[in-house]
């Protein structure tokens, strides 16, 4: 067995560690033997996560070679592994978790996902109204809109409470009342407000919430509640979701329901069998654990961005606990280029990403604690792991020490787990 995920502590701390890339010769197998001998990093990306053993044996499996059975007038694709069955099963956990009565799960990004969305319910020269990137947005999501002939506004954000503006949102919707509103919250600290959103927009234009990044936390957060005033909801299924690299469509509304029903056969052919079934696998091991899960990563982030503060950096939102997400944001002192803590972090074997900050109108650290919980980080593993990062940005450790302390640090980690604060 090798002895690294590459990402991650051995096992039992950490997830299975890869197939050895025995079979594989040549320039892939040398480089695959180079990744799975990696040392283990400390990642803080917002927009990963880590797989069970359970779920990447499923997504590393034949299932990720085939395609479920399908039958219509004038063709019939045999299997006899039924594995349309899975694909509903699939759905059927989806709708469960997010209390959502109709789920599609074979979408295969966040991007994927985005466009299968637009393209049903909007056509060209429709108002759409999108995140501002300069407000926490999807940098893609403006140019597809545009590329597709909408007609595309931007939703305002309030640089100083963080938050979506309904005052000017309002304004905006009576002066050009839009037929979407598409939320794509990239970088986002605090959690929209679906009812405050819908007074704004009115009634009738349709309200999609790409919940990316957050879907993971929509339990805590929302709960059912979120169907009330929302009316659609893309995700991709790996940021705050600790599922494989994949996406997936929800609706509480069963028009809706139909109208995907109708377009998504000519949007995606290929569900990607082996990531439905790492996704199921994924959503059965969190089942009970859902809302717990999104409590506990909020508390770390929060955890964190306290201690980051306590060690003097300049770190967003103090005014309300500094997030209700997964994410924390620091800027560097004016003057010091962004990349540059990147490149410091990097040194020491910390994944991290920085992006332009809403809160700052320049670039910062965007970090997120979604990987450390489900690693079964707590709040005391939070406020370490912050010391670390502080230290390192600050150049107060080296980066061959940062290597060996985040090496010790991940190896105190209890691994993956489906047990984290209070239960549900
Ligand atoms: C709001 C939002 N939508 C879509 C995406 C794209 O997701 P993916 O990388 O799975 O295509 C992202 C990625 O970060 C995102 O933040």
């Amino acid at each position: 067995m090798s002895t690294s995920t590459g990402v991650w502590p051995t096992p039992p701390r950490g997830p299975a560690a890869p197939s050895p890339p025995d079979e594989v010769s040549g320039q892939v197998g040398k480089r695959l033997a180079e990744l799975a001998a990696a040392a283990p990093t400390l990642n803080l990306f917002p927009t990963e996560n880590l797989l069970s053993p359970a779920a990447l044996r499923a997504l590393g499996s034949e299932l990720g070679a085939r395609y479920p059975g399908s039958e219509g007038e004038v063709f019939h694709y045999g299997d006899p592994y039924q594995l349309a069955d899975l694909y509903a099963l699939c759905a059927g956990l989806t709708g469960e978790y997010f209390e959502v009565r109709h789920a599609f799960v074979n979408l295969l990004s966040g991007l994927h996902a985005m466009q299968s969305m637009l393209t049903t319910f909007c056509k060209a020269g429709d108002r759409v109204l999108v995140m501002d990137p300069d407000g926490g947005g999807h940098y893609a999501t403006a140019r597809i809109c545009h590329d597709l002939g909408y007609r595309v506004g931007h939703v305002p954000v309030d640089r100083t409470s963080l938050r979506i503006d309904t005052d000017r949102l309002a304004e905006a919707a009576a002066a050009d009342p839009p037929n979407f509103v598409y939320l794509d919250l990239s970088t986002l600290l605090r959690l929209p407000r679906p009812a405050e959103l819908r007074a704004a927009i009115g009634p009738d234009a349709l309200l999609c919430l790409d919940a990316s990044h957050i879907l993971g936390l929509l339990p805590s957060a929302y709960g059912s509640e979120l169907w009330r005033d929302v009316d659609l909801c893309s995700a991709s299924t790996h940021k705050t979701f600790p599922g494989p690299q994949k996406a997936v469509l929800l609706t509480d509304r069963d028009d809706l329901a139909q109208r995907l029903d109708e377009t998504l056969p000519f949007r995606v052919s290929s569900g990607h069998t082996g990531s439905v079934a790492a996704l199921a696998v994924t959503l059965e091991e969190l089942m009970d654990a859902r809302g717990a899960y999104g409590r506990q990563i909020v508390a770390n982030a929060r955890a964190f961005a306290q201690s980051l503060a306590e060690e003097g950096l300049d770190v967003a939102g103090a005014g309300f606990g500094y997030t209700e997400t997964h994410q924390v944001w620091v800027a560097p002192p004016p003057g010091l280029p962004h990349a540059e803590w990147g490149r410091r972090l990097l040194d020491a074997g910390v994944r991290s990403t920085t992006v332009p900050l809403p809160s700052h109108g320049r670039p910062g650290l965007r970090l997120g604690l979604q990987e450390l919980t489900r690693a079964g980080a707590r709040e005391d593993d939070a406020r370490a792991a912050a010391r670390l990062v502080a230290r390192i940005v600050t150049g107060r450790l080296d980066p061959a020490r940062g290597r060996q302390e985040t090496g010790e640090f991940l190896a105190g980690l209890p691994g993956v787990t489906n047990r984290f604060g209070t239960p549900d």
